[in-house]
């Protein structure tokens, strides 16, 4: 809850024992350590191979840096400062110092005493030090068969949504304005409900898409607590007319999260805006290193696109090919700026990434995937829950704004009086258990 009179209100993070920033500490974290050790070790033939006894070195070296880490955090040790030399080495560095500033009493900045959002981000961070510091290791991806087998056991799932699109692709000529909105709307929740099936809130286990994604809409429905659709809609139909003399010229930016099955839901529906020439250029926002056990990676990206193509069905290879032309053509591009994989909460992106920031403000409208983008855009505070999401963004407005999340961290805004407190008793568990969604729109033209 946010204390009377303090703006911002305090960070979420696991000093408050029993919290789920404090279970997530304690238990999820280590485990998904111990993951990446076990896939070096599954690796290490491969690593041989490629690199021979040089490898089989790197491997180890890079175990043992890991299994030092997972002990720091188990017994809540000082952070360290990185001691690679990336590109964002000195920005990471620099950002422990504003933490340590933030401790009472001069204490150190520990995993169990700092912010949730700044130690979990650490920790990711830190497993790439462990490969960039043992070289020939630095471009695994220690997450990588996750993604894969995500992407595969979504199989049924993908085919249906390719068939759909293609579907809408074909008759989208004689489509209404009423009718395009519609199917805008049910693919624009598809890429909501995409959200459920990312593999860091499960600690690597599947999470994958089994049925029907658009028959499993009217269901789902319900469980949307903020639905600001309406807005991104409008916001889409009005830029069509920003171009001179009215020419289309769209732009909308998507912030992408998972890989797998929720990032064939956005490709589903970047590839619908521009069909139905609501967009004329589409920018993908994804990460430069492996993040959050799921996220999408540039190589994730092209693998996938690659996946798609190469499918035994006709309709998902045919959505394939027409996203390979779009990327060939530049109306589709992919980007993977080293901001959106650091611990900031997005009010700090116009000073500590005013590049990004001034590229966001040319977009039309930018779509802003998953879970931890919503607690950047938010700072992973202990908001009321009826505070206003424009309030709790604290200045962040580069361009219209959604964010398309599914529940998976206890920081929720934008609510109507009463809603909280009914969810708590329908359901303890609503803010953690990934079955509620949002959309929840912001835009820097919008009557407050
Ligand atoms: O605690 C669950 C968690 O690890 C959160 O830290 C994070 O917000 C979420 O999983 C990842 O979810 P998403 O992929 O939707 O960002
Ligand atoms: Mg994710």
């Amino acid at each position: 809850m946010e204390v009377q009179g303090t703006f911002p209100p305090l960070s979420l993070s696991a000093k408050f024992e029993g919290s789920f920033a404090y279970l997530t500490v304690r238990d999820r974290l280590p485990t998904i350590l111990t993951k990446v050790v076990d896939s070096l070790h599954r690796n290490k033939e491969n690593f041989f191979k490629e690199y021979g006894k040089e490898g089989i070195q790197a491997e180890k070296r890079a175990i043992s840096f890991l299994s030092k880490l997972r002990n720091e955090l188990q017994t809540d040790k000082p952070v360290l400062l990185l001691t690679d030399n990336a590109e964002d080495t000195e920005a990471w560095n620099e950002y422990m110092g504003r933490q340590q500033e933030l401790m009472e009493d001069g204490q150190p900045v520990s995993w169990f005493k700092s912010p949730w959002l700044y130690v979990e981000c650490y920790m990711y961070r830190r497993i790439q030090e462990a490969l960039y510091m043992n070289p020939p290791m630095d471009n695994f991806d220690g997450f990588k068969e996750g993604k894969t087998q995500s992407f595969f056991e979504s199989q049924q799932a993908i085919k249906c949504l390719c068939t759909y699109l293609q579907e809408l692709i074909t008759n989208m000529e004689n489509m209404t304005e009423m009718q395009l909105r519609e199917n805008f709307l049910k693919l624009l929740q598809v890429s909501l409900w995409g959200n459920k099936c990312d593999l860091s809130i499960s600690a690597g286990q599947d999470n994958s898409q089994r049925s029907s994604p658009i028959d499993s809409l009217p269901d789902l429905q319900r469980f949307i607590l903020v639905d600001d659709s309406n807005m991104v809609w409008s916001t889409l139909v009005a830029a069509q007319g920003s171009g001179s003399a009215g020419k289309k010229h769209a732009r909308v930016d998507i912030v992408l999260d998972n890989a797998g099955f929720e990032l064939v839901t956005d490709l589903v529906l970047a590839d619908f805006l521009v069909s139905a020439g609501l967009a004329k250029q589409i920018r993908f926002h994804g990460k430069s290193i492996p993040w959050f056990v799921s996220d999408v990676t540039k190589q994730d990206f092209e693998w996938t696109i690659m996946q798609t193509t190469a499918a035994n069905h006709k309709w998902m290879s045919a959505s394939g090919v027409q996203w390979k032309h779009f990327i060939k053509d530049g109306t589709w591009s992919y980007h993977d700026h080293p901001f959106w994989t650091m611990p900031h909460e997005f009010c700090d992106m116009a000073l500590d990434a005013a590049d990004l920031y001034s590229t966001l403000q040319g977009s039309d409208l930018i779509l802003f995937k998953g879970d931890l983008n919503y607690r950047k855009l938010t700072g992973d505070r202990k908001w009321e829950h009826t505070v206003l999401f424009d309030r709790a963004l604290r200045g962040f407005q580069p361009a219209p704004l959604c964010s398309l999340r599914t529940l998976k961290a206890d920081v929720q805004v934008g609510l109507q009086p009463g809603q909280a407190e009914k969810l708590n008793s329908q359901d303890p568990h609503w803010m953690t258990n990934a079955k509620y969604a949002v959309v929840q729109f912001s835009s820097p033209h919008r009557e407050r």
